[in-house]
């Protein structure tokens, strides 16, 4: 049964369409009136949804500053208390923000057919209602059906079960300062699809893991065929695969003329038939020094950038592991950077397997997909002179991934150095506490949804506190994230901890 919270009433200027006050009935059953609870009312229109926006309490007695003299001029204010009942004078009030009005199917409230703005302001006398949480959930958006369990909504305390096809189609990024909780959120996230129900469809996850944070994974039994660590140290980009121009993009000073050479040569090498396509970059070095025509210094130029490629060690003749292989229905591949220290090398491999997985998905040889970018900023930052050579393929998964079923997920803690192109493409996002005014702003400036009062809410969230909003709700929604359901075994230790741990290992 619907529990009632108050009555519409008149105050100020209210009702009107976005706002309407109801005067809190007394707390007869404990149920608590907060700041974003969830109220319903019945307006000509049907069922209005709002929150609480603000609650305010009202004493007519201390209204009036001679009332208040005389009351702190009596030595016992008690006995003047006995005299006038002052507190059944208080009463609370709370502003409700309309959200939406849900039309019902039939007449017992059970099928929601759609929900719609509101136009007409609710009607001062009538109740209002606390939401029912299956209500609310159909409200926001949620899936009690099939939805991944990310934590509780704040204030009703409802599980917040987003439907994983709204949230992960359209892409999504999760900001905030450090240490706000992103790994923490994504780690939930990936424990909530590894353990989806199988009949539910899940797609395969790829995550670049910039400081081994997810490694651990690796180590829970219930997850242990379905993930696989790729170390960054053995990883091979198939050289087969590359086009002239891919080198170009790895090299950036291979002039025009050069590149043509080079396309010249490698089309030579792909037509020998007894390397089976199976050519490595020293293969192509060795073809451009014994090649007797064609320009000398262009040749030797050549070389030159591609030797140097080479001592990157990161070409082979076959690409490891071989991608077609690694995406596997709801099962997670991270590559571990954990152990590389040049960006220019992490981001040749992201936009390898940016690329390849792109290319292997459009054409649909591998499964749909949902890839994690920890760091976004250093794989696709703004700044035009921090030109990152993975860039241009990350921006293009944000435009594009989407009609492929090829899901981004992008982290950062600087959303402003991130690329406003991918940023304003992650149509969902899972802020966590952000408090600095500029990044704040680019976060405006790339939402819409995010107004003034939602970011000052951002800068005072604390840590596993998040919103989310964009396409995975209707409406912008505060949850407390959940804990982790399986452990990472150094989570609870302290700094002092591990400098004990430390010491003892000196001493041994
Ligand atoms: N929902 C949560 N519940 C409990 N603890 C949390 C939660 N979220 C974060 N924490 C704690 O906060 C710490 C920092 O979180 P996390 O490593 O996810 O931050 P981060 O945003 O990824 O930081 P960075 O940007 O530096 O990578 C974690 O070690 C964890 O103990
Ligand atoms: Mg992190």
């Amino acid at each position: 049964m619907a529990i009632k919270v108050g009555t519409v009433f008149n105050y100020l200027q209210l009702p009107n369409v976005s706002k309407f006050a109801f005067v809190i009935n007394k707390r007869q059953d404990g149920t608590l009136i907060q700041k974003g609870l969830f109220v319903y009312t019945n307006s000509s229109e049907g069922f209005l949804i709002g929150t609480i926006e603000e609650i305010v309490l009202l004493n007519e007695y201390f209204a009036d500053a001679l009332t208040i003299k005389a009351f702190n001029n009596n030595n016992n204010p008690n006995i003047l208390k006995g005299l006038f009942p002052s507190d059944d004078f208080e009463f609370a009030i709370a502003i409700v923000k309309c959200l939406g009005l849900i039309i019902f199917k039939d007449k017992d409230n059970q099928e929601i057919v759609r929900v719609q703005r509101m136009s007409y302001p609710a009607s001062p006398g009538k109740e209002v209602y606390m939401v029912e949480e299956e209500v609310l959930n159909k409200f926001l958006g949620f899936d009690s059906k099939a939805g991944l369990n990310l934590g509780r909504v704040k204030v009703t305390n409802s599980e917040a079960l987003v439907n994983m096809n709204r949230l992960l189609n359209k892409h999504f990024a999760i900001l905030s300062i450090s240490g706000g909780g992103k790994s923490y959120l994504t780690s939930v996230l990936i424990e909530e699809l590894l353990i989806r129900n199988k009949d539910f469809g899940t797609p395969s996850i790829i995550l670049f893991d910039v400081h081994g944070e997810y490694l651990y994974l690796k180590d829970i039994p219930k997850f242990k065929d379905r993930v696989k660590i790729q170390d960054i140290s053995y990883f091979q980009i198939g050289v087969p695969k590359l086009s002239a121009y891919s080198f170009k993009k790895y090299q950036e000073q291979i002039s025009s003329v050069q590149l043509r050479e080079l396309s010249k040569y490698i089309k030579k090498l792909r037509k020998e038939k007894q390397k089976k396509n199976q050519y490595s970059l020293t293969d192509i070095i060795k073809v451009v020094e014994e090649e007797t025509d064609g320009n000398k210094s262009t040749k030797q130029a050549l070389i030159g950038w591609l030797s140097e490629l080479e001592r990157l060690t990161l070409f082979g003749s076959q690409e490891n592991p071989s991608l077609d292989k690694v995406v596997n229905n709801q099962e997670i591949t991270i590559f571990n950077f954990q152990k590389e220290v040049s960006i220019r090398k992490k981001q040749i491999i992201v936009d390898y397997i940016c690329n390849r997985l792109f290319n292997l998905r459009r054409n649909d040889n591998i499964a749909p997909f949902l890839l994690v970018v920890e760091e976004a900023h250093q794989f696709c930052p703004e700044a035009a002179h921090s030109k990152a050579i993975s860039k241009p393929i990350i921006e293009m998964l944000a435009r594009e991934g989407r009609k492929f079923m090829a899901c981004l997920c992008l982290i950062s803690q600087r959303p402003k150095k991130l690329s406003t192109t991918a940023l304003s493409q992650c149509n969902s996002k899972l802020v966590l506490s952000i408090k600095n005014p500029y990044d704040l702003k680019h976060l405006m400036d790339s939402s819409e949804a995010i107004t003034k009062e939602y970011a000052n809410i951002i800068s005072s969230l604390g840590v596993g506190e998040m919103l989310l909003m964009g396409n995975a709700v209707n409406y912008p929604v505060f949850i407390d994230v959940r804990k982790r359901k399986f452990k990472l075994r150094d989570e609870a230790k302290s700094l002092a901890q591990f400098c004990l741990d430390w010491q003892k290992k000196e001493l041994i």
